[in-house]
């Protein structure tokens, strides 16, 4: 696939961060796009942005769905092949996802098993329904966002990060398991895996919303003392303290990434265009790729993978 121009889109998760650019770059290349988010405020402030930016002719529709839910990605494909007037989808963009529920051991398994069913039930659910329209296209690609918690299973020292890196795992494993069976099956139509580094989105506020938390500022003194694991909560911190503690961590993620949103768009586009299957986004993921598969056995003996400060969060920094 040479270029974007002409061909329709689904992007999930497209009203905020890599979403939202990857619908905004694929229409201003003057491709057609289908963008969902269980947010619908945002989905459709992100579509009207990227109509600003399309080329006439170029069709940006917004919808509403929870891709954890299957009824929900049934509506959206039959809403957006009715609004685009079409019988095959040419991309599908499996973005949505959220974090939380780093311990399996001591956290809420209602948490836990929100989390999987988003990043991993709902990249399935997505492959499920597109499958058919992407193997009518002729031409389709298959694009599963996983992570560098998709090689790696943790955030660093204290900090596990189990459903997250269990879904993430599970979309590498499946995207991987497809390429042969695509090859095989459905020669018309490839995948392509996308595992990002430290990208500066919203994903911290998102991932409170999707678990049915309001924003840091709005949250009662029991949630965020709840939500803080009392470890790592600073001696004397008040609910207050915490409050703020949060709404600067999103901040911070957001704002002091080696990547924007818009620049991790631009990798993931031109590596799908340039046909590659495994797509690495930023520095950070790349050398803690190179890391873990030449130290195995060392992946989480975090001051032995580390030889870079920014590879692994939280290890002493060795010499490069
Ligand atoms: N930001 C990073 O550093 C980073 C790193 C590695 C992987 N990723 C992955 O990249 C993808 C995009 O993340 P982002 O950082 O742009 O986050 P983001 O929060 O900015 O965007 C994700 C969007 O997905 C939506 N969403 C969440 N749950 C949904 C659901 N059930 N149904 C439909 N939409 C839903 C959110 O509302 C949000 O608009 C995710 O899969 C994430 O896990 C992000």
């Amino acid at each position: 696939m040479d270029s974007f121009e002409g061909k329709l889109a689904v992007v999930t998760g497209g009203g905020s961060g890599m979403g939202r650019e990857l619908v905004r770059q694929l229409a201003a290349q003057g491709c057609s796009v289908a963008a969902c988010d269980l947010n619908a405020d945002s989905v459709a402030a992100a579509a009207a942005i990227a109509r600003g930016d399309a080329p006439p002719g170029t069709r940006v529709t917004a919808h509403t769905c929870d891709v954890s839910d299957e009824a929900q990605v049934l509506r959206f494909r039959d809403e957006l092949l009715e609004q685009h007037a079409s019988d095959h989808v040419d991309l599908v963009f499996s973005n949505a996802g959220i974090g939380g529920a780093g311990s399996f051991v001591s956290g809420s398994r209602e948490e836990w098993e929100r989390t999987f069913a988003i990043d991993w039930w709902g990249v399935y659910y997505c492959a499920r329904a597109f499958l058919p329209l992407l193997i009518a296209s002729g031409d389709g690609v298959l694009v599963n966002t996983s992570s560098v918690n998709g090689f790696w299973a943790t955030l660093g020292p204290g900090m596990p990060n189990s459903a997250y890196s269990t879904a993430k795992f599970a979309v590498k494993g499946f995207s991987e398991a497809l390429v042969e069976d695509l090859r095989s099956n459905a020669p018309q139509v490839r995948v392509a895996v996308v595992m990002p580094g430290h990208v500066g989105t919203d994903i911290v506020v998102n991932t409170l919303r999707a678990h049915g938390l309001p924003e840091p500022e709005r949250m009662t003194d029991a949630q965020v003392t709840e939500l803080i694991p009392a470890e790592m909560v600073p001696e004397g911190a008040s609910p207050g303290d915490l409050r703020r503690l949060l709404a600067q961590a999103n901040a911070d993620f957001r704002d002091k990434a080696p990547l924007s949103a818009a620049e991790a768009a631009a990798i993931i586009l031109d590596g799908v265009r340039s046909g590659s299957w495994r797509i690495l986004v930023g520095e950070d993921a790349k050398k803690l790729d190179a890391a873990v598969r030449a130290k195995p056995e060392a992946a989480y003996e975090y001051a032995q993978l580390g030889s870079w400060p920014d590879t692994v969060p939280g290890a002493e920094p060795r010499e490069r």
